[in-house]
């Protein structure tokens, strides 16, 4: 019953005792989000309005979601991408000379320590393949075409083929540093906690236009971490989306 006692650990409130972090040795903050290349494709948006909406009762949204693993073949509009990306990760407000961003979910200290990718097979206006949000302009940086991306995907979630047969799958990755820059190790907890609030905020936009996705953590670390081409140490994959229609 104990065998993972030292393993519960992370689950427990880290704030006791004196810890100095790198904030309070005046360390430098890292960027809000991942800075892109001059060079990088970089797509527009659509502006983001509540007129997409077509479940307005919030109560509605609250009780009937769940998760869906099951998705038409119809394509998704770019409309409800930036729909489902703004409402999940845009920057509503930059705080404090560049301190904090304001996003629609919620997260300890402001830190919002993930990138969201997406694997696209079948979005209006985008070609199949890898793209990563960026929520302080509101774009897509295009990383590549990828006409295997759903395979991949796929295979880097055990085999769960509804995730590669999405329309669109949401790839979170966390940059441990932004959170461990202000709160040492005691910021991997509230990390795992803000990935909750995050996919939980998809859900319920999703439910809002009538589409459907399911939380994924079962998968390969080392194989997602190679499909959105991050090092697997100061970025790594904790989490995915597939969203669709129904
Ligand atoms: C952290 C987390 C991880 C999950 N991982 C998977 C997964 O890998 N595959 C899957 O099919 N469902 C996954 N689910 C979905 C759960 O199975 C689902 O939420 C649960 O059965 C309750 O159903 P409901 O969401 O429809 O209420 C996950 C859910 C959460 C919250």
């Amino acid at each position: 019953m104990r065998r993972f006692e030292q393993e519960r650990k992370t689950l427990k409130s880290g704030f006791t005792g004196d810890m100095e972090s790198d904030q309070m040795k005046g360390m430098p903050q890292p960027p809000l989000e991942k800075p892109y290349g001059e060079k990088d494709e970089i797509i527009d948006l659509p502006k983001v309005t509540g007129n997409l909406v077509k479940k307005n009762d919030i109560f509605q949204c609250i009780m009937e979601r769940k998760s869906h693993r099951k998705f038409k073949e119809e394509r998704l509009s770019l409309e409800e991408l930036s729909f489902l990306l703004y409402t999940t990760q845009g920057v509503k407000e930059v705080r404090g000379n560049g301190y904090a961003s304001i996003r629609p979910v919620p997260s300890a200290g402001a830190r919002h320590p993930f990138e969201t990718y997406i694997g696209v097979t079948r979005v209006e206006g985008l070609d199949k393949g890898l793209y990563r949000y960026s929520g302080l302009e509101h774009k897509l940086i295009k990383i590549k075409k990828d006409q295997d991306i759903g395979e991949k995907m796929t295979i880097g979630a055990k085999g769960q083929k509804f995730v590669g047969e999405a329309p669109v799958t949401f790839i979170w990755t966390v940059i441990p540093y932004r959170g461990e820059w202000r709160y040492d190790q005691r910021s991997h907890k509230p990390m795992l906690l803000d990935a909750g609030h995050l996919c939980h905020g998809l859900y319920l936009s999703a439910e809002a236009l009538n589409l459907g996705t399911c939380a994924i953590a079962a998968y390969e670390q080392k194989l997602m971490d190679e499909i959105v081409e991050v090092d697997g140490i100061d970025e790594f994959v904790v989490y995915m989306s597939p969203v669709g229609k129904l």
